[in-house]
């Protein structure tokens, strides 16, 4: 099951995992647009067996370029997307599966280290402005306003 968080908003997930326990199905979380959101003092993320992030620069939390992140507390998973994202190499031209080259570029990540940092000043800024939306916006009944995101972070102000 691939549930994809959307807009910041998390989808309810204590409810859905315990639907995929039961039916002993896989969860791939798609927190691309939620880096940063929280549920029950859990991060978007790290519910799932996998969850993914993106750090395209569009993102709440972009580099400069391309790059992205697995999260996973399984070993044998982490090990194994290690392989996939580094042509399936486990140690230099030891190939064991045929995977792809998904490593960030060391530049990459170093602008996202430099912008991690100001995480938090991007996304008071995006309330900022979602506020004066909500507050403009509101007297059009033509238009259904995305709901308040006090308990989570701010991607896109959809209507
Ligand atoms: C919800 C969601 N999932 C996945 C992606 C893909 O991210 P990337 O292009 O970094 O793989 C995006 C980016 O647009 C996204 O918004």
């Amino acid at each position: 099951m691939i549930p994809v968080h959307l807009y910041g908003k998390m989808i309810p997930m204590s409810e859905l995992m315990t639907q995929a326990k039961k039916a002993n199905i896989s969860v791939i979380e798609d927190a691309a647009q939620a880096f940063g959101t929280f549920q029950d003092g859990k991060a978007a993320g790290t519910w799932g067996d996998v969850g993914c992030l993106s750090f395209y620069p569009t993102k709440n939390l972009g580099a400069l370029g391309e790059g992205g992140m697995c999260l996973t507390n399984q070993k044998a998973l982490a090990e194994k997307i290690r392989l996939l994202s580094n042509h399936g190499q486990a140690q230099r031209d030891e190939h064991t599966l045929v995977g792809r080259n998904s490593r960030i570029d060391t530049l990459q990540a170093a602008f996202f280290n430099v912008l991690l940092d100001r995480f938090d000043k991007f996304q008071e800024k995006r309330k900022k402005l979602a506020g004066i939306y909500w507050q403009e916006l509101v007297g059009i009944k033509e238009l259904t306003l995305p709901p308040a995101a006090e308990d989570s972070n701010l991607h896109f102000f959809v209507i």
